[in-house]
């Protein structure tokens, strides 16, 4: 479902334990928020908010450096970036990632964007190679460190 801003504070417990090593502040989050809201979606299993993912329209093979608040979304976008998808454990496995980016396809559909664009992280890249993600040239990767490679795929 949607994530607005009363998420943050969910959204920055489920990164801290997640993503420990790739580190982004509270900033970043509410940030992409107030950018996009309508690409940033949290999960919830009840009550619990267990997983996010965040997007934002951007421009082909210029990943955004880890870390990085940004000022404006670019005039021109022909991408739907997505900034990060996160699944505590016990989320895992129950398909609510593959609902998390049947989502992302529509919101890049309705925005007009036609490629989804991503930076996978050490030890995803089999499943975004299954989810039709391939890798392709870009800008600097050196904020996220060794093992990371930026991939895109379209829409349909
Ligand atoms: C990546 C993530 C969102 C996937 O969610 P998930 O619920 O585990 O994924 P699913 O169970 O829907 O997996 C779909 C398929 O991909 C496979 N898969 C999941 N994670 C995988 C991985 N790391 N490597 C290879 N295959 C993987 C599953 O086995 C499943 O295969 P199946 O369709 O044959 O059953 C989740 O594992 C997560 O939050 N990981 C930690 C954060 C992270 O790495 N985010 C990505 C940053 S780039």
């Amino acid at each position: 479902m949607q994530a607005g801003l009363e998420d943050l504070p969910d959204i920055s417990r489920i990164a801290a334990e997640v993503h420990a090593g790739y580190p982004e502040s509270d900033a970043v989050f509410s940030n992409r928020l107030s950018l996009f809201e309508p690409g940033c979606f949290v999960c919830r299993m009840g009550k619990q908010i267990v997983g996010y993912l965040i997007s934002h329209p951007w421009r082909c093979g210029q990943p955004v450096p880890l870390d990085t608040e940004l000022t404006a979304l670019p005039q021109g976008a022909d991408c739907l970036y997505l900034h990060d998808i996160a699944l505590l454990p016990a989320a895992r496995g129950k398909g609510a990632s593959s609902l998390a980016l049947q989502a992302v396809k529509q919101v890049a559909r309705q925005a007009g964007l036609p490629v989804i664009s991503l930076v996978a992280l050490p030890g995803t890249e089999a499943y975004w190679s299954r989810q039709g993600f391939e890798a392709r040239p870009c800008t600097s990767l050196e904020s996220y460190g060794p093992g990371v490679s930026y991939r895109e795929r379209g829409i349909l």
